[in-house]
């Protein structure tokens, strides 16, 4: 395995850069294997003209060698060297080129079969990037380069990560900035005067039809369709699995209102992920959910698209991810097939209520309120009637437990003075580094930190909790936490609880459970949200004054009507 030089490059090319430059180009001549930017993804560049470091190629992607590869050229003269070159080609090159096009021709014979894939067309793309085009310059030979991904994994458009992919399996990384268009390039197949379009992306279909007319201007089905069985592809790239997160990706097709509906119904999921649009990604759990860009921006869908994909593995737990289908106008159609690659072109059409009804929803409470509201009276009605509740004050002491990764988190903020002599947390010295602190700023600065650890492993801790009782078979369970608002797991709930009760009441709660004065009971509530934040911010509000059986009705009428559940 070579040991990967990761090279960071601007576009300012300055003396250092370009020796940089220069070894990388001595690389590739030697037979190596250099990764470098493009304009459209990151590419794993060879000699074209090498069979051999062909062959590592494919190697190094894990990818089947009958899938060819483009050849990068620095400049269109360099063209005719490689394939036979028409009329439309020069057309095509001197509006489209340098840019995000690829042209497949008949080779010539200097053109490894390795390289083709065994094909007697090649590939051919002058890309736009300046350091792409430094680098095959320099390099004096075209450059074979497939997207810089692991085979299976979406193309790569950011550093970050090709470094994750095939550090340890190349000679050099060039790491430059994001793919300014971070789709692959159009692939069209040029035939008399015809060309099609294999693989839509950055120039799109539009733009080819207002140079040649649309009637010269052809769409493969594969761009658009699912192909199965026996049919052969023009490009044999495009019948892999393309693009695919570990999570399964479903399109969803309907209306403006049922798609809403649809995923506010899927939004408590605890396996599920969204890919929506920047508009809505508000009214989604931020934890699971990635937005492409805005609705009306498809070069910003294009741009972000693989990033988004990419982050989903990233998310523990997400077995489905639910996708909106972007407009395939312009480059729309380059966004629209990666996803429904992505998707292996599953749509879930909307308007089919059996099919809607086939995907298990889960619902999940969240219950709140201030101290001595009684929000235990409430969960326990809840778990009486089949609906399990997680008490997170639990959580809280389980997750510091000895050995447990929040406690070491908690020790590298504060200091290993938390901890007692057996490992275990010293709650009262944390509580006084944080609260006995005298400095205003600081305390708050602590109490945040305090707050994001905790929070952090609680709902972790939730999270996967709630799958559990997903998986056991359960439609719905109630997550009973007092910072339910503070933790942002309010986002994560399909419904709010919020549990009240008259000061009067609480301060007898309180001074009989925890033995302290009134006027410390009082301070308590008096921190802590009152009832008017509870009535904006819940979708219901159940007053607990102590009366058993109003309470347990309360409960049950929501059971019954199942509001939760919408
Ligand atoms: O934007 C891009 O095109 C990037 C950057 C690095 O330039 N490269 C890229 O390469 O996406 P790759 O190998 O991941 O995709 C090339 C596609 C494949 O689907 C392949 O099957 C098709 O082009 N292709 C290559 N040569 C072909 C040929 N002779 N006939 C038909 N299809 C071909
Ligand atoms: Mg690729």
């Amino acid at each position: 395995m070579p040991n990967t030089e990761i090279i960071p490059v601007t576009k300012g090319q300055t003396e250092t850069e370009q020796q940089n430059l220069r070894r990388a180009a001595d690389c590739i001549r030697a037979g190596g294997l250099v990764v470098f930017p493009t304009e459209t993804v990151y590419g794993l560049g060879g000699n074209a003209l090498d069979g051999e470091a062909a062959k590592k190629i494919y190697a190094a992607k894990g990818r089947p060698s009958d899938n060819p590869l483009i050849i990068h050229i620095a400049d269109v003269d360099w063209a005719e060297e490689y394939c036979h070159t028409t009329e439309l080609f020069y057309r095509l090159a001197t509006t489209f080129w340098p840019g995000p096009l690829t042209m497949i021709l008949p080779k010539r014979d200097c053109i490894p079969d390795s390289v083709t894939g065994g094909m007697d067309t090649v590939a051919v793309r002058l890309p736009a990037d300046p350091i792409a085009n430094a680098l095959i310059r320099l390099a004096g030979v075209p450059i074979a380069a497939p997207s810089a991904n692991l085979s299976g994994h979406p193309s790569p458009t950011t550093k970050e990560h090709v470094i994750g992919d095939l550090s340890g399996r190349v000679d050099m990384i060039l790491a430059g900035e994001p793919s300014e268009i971070g789709l692959e390039s159009t692939v069209i197949k040029l035939e008399g005067d015809d060309v099609i379009v294999l693989r839509p992306g950055g120039v799109t279909y539009e733009d080819l039809c207002a140079l040649l007319g649309e009637e010269h201007v052809k769409i493969d089905r594969i761009v658009t369709e699912k192909v199965t069985g026996d049919f052969k592809p023009l490009s044999p790239g495009m019948k892999y699995r393309h693009y695919a997160p570990n999570a399964t990706v479903v399109l969803l097709h309907g209306t403006e209102e049922l798609i809403t509906g649809f995923l506010q119904l899927h939004r408590a999921d605890p396996d599920v992920g969204f890919l929506v649009y920047e508009e809505e990604y508000d009214t989604l759990p931020a934890a699971r959910t990635k937005h492409m860009g805005q609705r009306n921006d498809p070069a910003m869908q294009a741009h972000r698209l693989f990033s988004c994909l990419r982050d989903f593995d990233d998310i523990p737990r997400i077995k489905t991810v639910f996708a909106r289908i972007p407009s395939r106008e312009g480059i729309g159609l380059a966004v629209y097939n990666r996803l429904a690659k992505a998707a292996g072109f599953t749509v879930l059409d909307l308007s089919d209520g059996d099919a809607v009804n086939e995907i298990p929803t889960f619902a999940v409470l969240g219950l709140t309120g201030g101290t001595g509201a009684g929000k235990g009276a409430v969960s326990a009605v809840l778990s009486e009637n089949d609906i399990p509740t997680l008490d997170t004050d639990r959580v809280s002491r389980l997750v510091c437990e000895a050995g447990q990764p929040c406690l070491a988190a908690l020790a590298e903020r504060f200091g290993s003075d938390i901890l007692l002599p057996d490992g275990t947390l010293d709650r009262a010295g944390l509580a006084a580094l944080v609260f006995g602190e005298p400095d205003a700023d600081k305390k708050a600065e602590k109490l945040s930190a305090l707050n994001r650890i905790t929070h952090h492993y609680i709902l972790e801790y939730a999270r996967d909790w709630l799958c559990e009782q997903k998986a056991a078979g359960f439609t719905a369970a109630c997550i009973d936490a007092p910072q339910l608002f503070e933790s942002g797991f309010d986002t994560e709930c399909s419904y709010i609880i919020g549990v009240t009760a008259e000061c009067e009441t609480r301060i007898a709660r309180i001074i009989a459970r925890d033995g302290i004065t009134r006027e410390k009971a009082l301070q308590r509530i008096a921190s802590q949200h009152d009832d008017v934040f509870f009535a904006a911010h819940c979708d219901l509000i159940i007053e607990n004054n102590g009366d058993p059986d109003a309470l347990k009705q309360s409960v049950q009428k929501l059971i019954a009507d199942g509001a939760f559940r919408r």
